[in-house]
């Protein structure tokens, strides 16, 4: 039986969406939504999710609005625990949250530059995807989903930030698929590659295979009743990029120094 049969069979199929307000995490929402999920609304920006939230609702769907600091972990596992018990428990819980490197430090090197991507797309991710775990089990039903990123296939020079905690989250993700077999509950590890959001639009670089965020979410929610351990697009990225990762050091580490332009 898929999980999408499992969860779908239930009355009151109902997600949680961190970074609800905008990009990925928005486009998710809109389509569980129209697919009939009660979906909770996550992120920083109340003004942002009530607009997500009247789109879901004038397209016939159901949506509540959680404004949430992801970085208070303490905070974000309390509400979750506390919306899970209200709401009947989750049946999904995606960890879409996350920023990009910050420009608030000196160099790229630097702790301020990587502290909030650590803060929020590590620990985070971590705190949302546990949080209601025990619960699932004790329900014998559930799925955690963490959007990573290929980033976190292998290092890139000057992206330490944002590499180091996308990599903790889907090391993390498949010590819970592992820990959780036999349980009824899944995790999953969701790797895009790049997708025109607000965290790209400021990119001088190229963005191969670049994709919009209902065709990601569409990617992504396509394949999710099939419980993969990860989810992995677009494949021509997502192979160069593991590829990469498992060449021998030396050799890798020439090539990312011509990708990024420091040897001829
Ligand atoms: N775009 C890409 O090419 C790409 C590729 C691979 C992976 N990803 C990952 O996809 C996820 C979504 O990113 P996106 O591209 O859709 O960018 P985005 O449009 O900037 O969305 C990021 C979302 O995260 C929320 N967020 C940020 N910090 C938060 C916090 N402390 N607490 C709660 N919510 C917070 C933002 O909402 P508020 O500002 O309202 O809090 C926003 O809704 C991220 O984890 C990103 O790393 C993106």
């Amino acid at each position: 039986m898929t999980v999408l049969a499992a969860y779908s069979d239930l009355a009151g199929r109902c997600a949680l969406v961190t970074g609800a307000s905008s990009g990925i995490g928005q486009a998710l929402a809109e389509r569980l939504a129209a697919d009939g999920t009660l979906v909770v609304l996550a992120a920083r920006r109340a003004d942002r999710l009530h607009e997500v939230a009247d789109l879901i609702e004038h397209a016939g769907g159901r949506a509540r609005v959680e404004p949430m600091d992801v970085a208070d972990t303490t905070a974000t596992v309390a509400r979750i625990r506390a919306l899970d018990a209200e709401l009947g428990g989750f049946d999904l819980v995606i960890a879409n949250a996350g920023v990009g490197m910050s420009a608030k430090g000196r160099s790229r090197v630097a702790w301020e530059s990587m502290a909030d991507a650590c803060h929020i797309n590590f620990c985070g991710a971590a705190a949302t995807l546990t949080a209601v775990l025990p619960q699932m089990v004790e329900r014998g039903r559930g799925h955690v989903v963490g959007i990573s990123s290929i980033a976190s296939f292998t290092p890139i020079p000057g992206r330490g930030g944002y590499c180091a905690p996308k990599t903790g989250l889907s090391m993390l993700l498949e010590c819970l698929r592992l820990e959780l077999a036999g349980t009824g509950v899944h995790a999953t590890a969701v790797h895009p590659g790049f997708v025109r959001t607000a965290m790209t639009a400021k990119s001088k670089g190229a963005l191969p295979f670049v994709m919009d965020p209902p065709a990601a979410a569409a990617r992504i929610l396509r394949a999710l009743p099939r419980a993969p351990a990860t989810i992995d697009f677009p494949w021509q990225l997502a192979t160069v990029a593991r590829a990469g990762a498992a060449l021998p050091r030396a050799l890798r580490d020439v090539v990312l120094d011509a990708v990024a332009g420091r040897r001829p």
